[in-house]
Order: C-alpha cells, then structure tokens, then sequence
C-alpha cells in the first residue's frame, strides 16, 4: 500500500513543472510548491521574468538567497532567518 502511495507521488512530482522540493546548495530544502501560495504572493516575489512563464533564476547563489529569502522572513515573521533554520549541512 505505502509503495503505490509513493509512487502515485513520484509520478505526480515528475509531471509537474518545477520541483515542488529542490535541494539547494548546503542542504537547503526548499519548498517550492509550498512558497507558491497567495499568502507569500506572487512567483514575481523571486522570478523577475517580464515575459513568459518562470524559469531558472539567473543570479541563484548566496547572495540573492539570502537577500530574498531572508528579506521575505523577516517581513512575514515567519520562516527560518537563522543559518541552520535553513542549512542542514555545513
Ligand atoms: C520563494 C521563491 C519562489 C517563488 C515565490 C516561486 N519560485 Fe519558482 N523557483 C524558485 C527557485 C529558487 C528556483 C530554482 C531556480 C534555479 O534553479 O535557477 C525556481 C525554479 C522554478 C522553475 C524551474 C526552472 C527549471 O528549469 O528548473 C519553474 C518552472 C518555476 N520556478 C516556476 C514558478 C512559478 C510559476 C511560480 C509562481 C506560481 C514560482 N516559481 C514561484 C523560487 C521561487
Ligand atoms: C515572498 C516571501 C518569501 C520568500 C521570498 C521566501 N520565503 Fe520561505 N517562507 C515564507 C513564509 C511566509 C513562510 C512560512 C510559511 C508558513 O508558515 O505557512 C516560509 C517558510 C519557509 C521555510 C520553513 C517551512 C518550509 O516550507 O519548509 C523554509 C525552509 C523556507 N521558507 C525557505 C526559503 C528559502 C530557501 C527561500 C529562498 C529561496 C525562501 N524561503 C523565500 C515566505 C518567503
Ligand atoms: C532563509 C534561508 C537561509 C538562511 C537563514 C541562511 N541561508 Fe545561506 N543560503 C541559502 C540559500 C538558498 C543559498 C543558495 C543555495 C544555492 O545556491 O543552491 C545559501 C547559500 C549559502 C552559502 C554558499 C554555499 C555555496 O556552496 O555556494 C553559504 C556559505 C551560506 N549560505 C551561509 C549561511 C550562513 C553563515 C547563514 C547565517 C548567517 C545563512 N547562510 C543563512 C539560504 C539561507
């Protein structure tokens, strides 16, 4: 039973878009999926695309990382601000 759920999921997660979860570079799980709700707005929030459907993210790296990621946090109060909220790996 658990097997057929699980695949039911990998075949859902294939057929989709984008990731729903990426791992980043020093183990960053990020929620992709999760982070597209109305509530932390709109995909323009980290892809900058004037046109066309969003793709990969030019400047992905630490620095935009953290000034988006941590930027969006501190505003909301919400999501991990601290280095290992979001590192699980040095
Ligand atoms: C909180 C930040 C954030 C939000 C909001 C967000 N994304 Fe993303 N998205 C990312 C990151 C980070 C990547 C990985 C970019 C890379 O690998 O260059 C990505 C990658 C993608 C990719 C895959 C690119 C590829 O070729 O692998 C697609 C498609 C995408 N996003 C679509 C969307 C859409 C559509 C929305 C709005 C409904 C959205 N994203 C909202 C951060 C976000
Ligand atoms: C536009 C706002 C915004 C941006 C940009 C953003 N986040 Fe978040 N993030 C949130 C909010 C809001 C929550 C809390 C969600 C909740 O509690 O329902 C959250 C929660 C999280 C969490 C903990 C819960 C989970 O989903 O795993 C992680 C980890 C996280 N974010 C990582 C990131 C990373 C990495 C980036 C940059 C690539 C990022 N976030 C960019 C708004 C944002
Ligand atoms: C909100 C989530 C978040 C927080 C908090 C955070 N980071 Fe990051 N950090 C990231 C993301 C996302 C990347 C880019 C990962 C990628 O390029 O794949 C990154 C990249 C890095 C890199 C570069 C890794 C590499 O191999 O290129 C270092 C070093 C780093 N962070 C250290 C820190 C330290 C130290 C802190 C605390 C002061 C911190 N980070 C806090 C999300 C976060």
């Amino acid at each position: 039973m658990k097997k057929i759920v699980l695949a039911a999921v990998l075949l859902m997660a294939a057929n989709s878009f984008a990731a729903d979860i990426m791992y980043l570079k020093r183990g960053v799980v990020f929620n992709h999926l999760g982070h597209q709700t109305e509530k932390v707005g709109l995909c323009s929030a980290c892809h900058v695309e004037t046109e066309g459907t969003p793709g990969k993210i030019p400047g992905l790296g630490k620095d935009w990382a953290h000034r988006t990621c941590i930027e969006c946090h501190d505003i909301f109060e919400k999501g991990p601000t601290k280095c290992d909220g979001c590192h699980t790996k040095k």
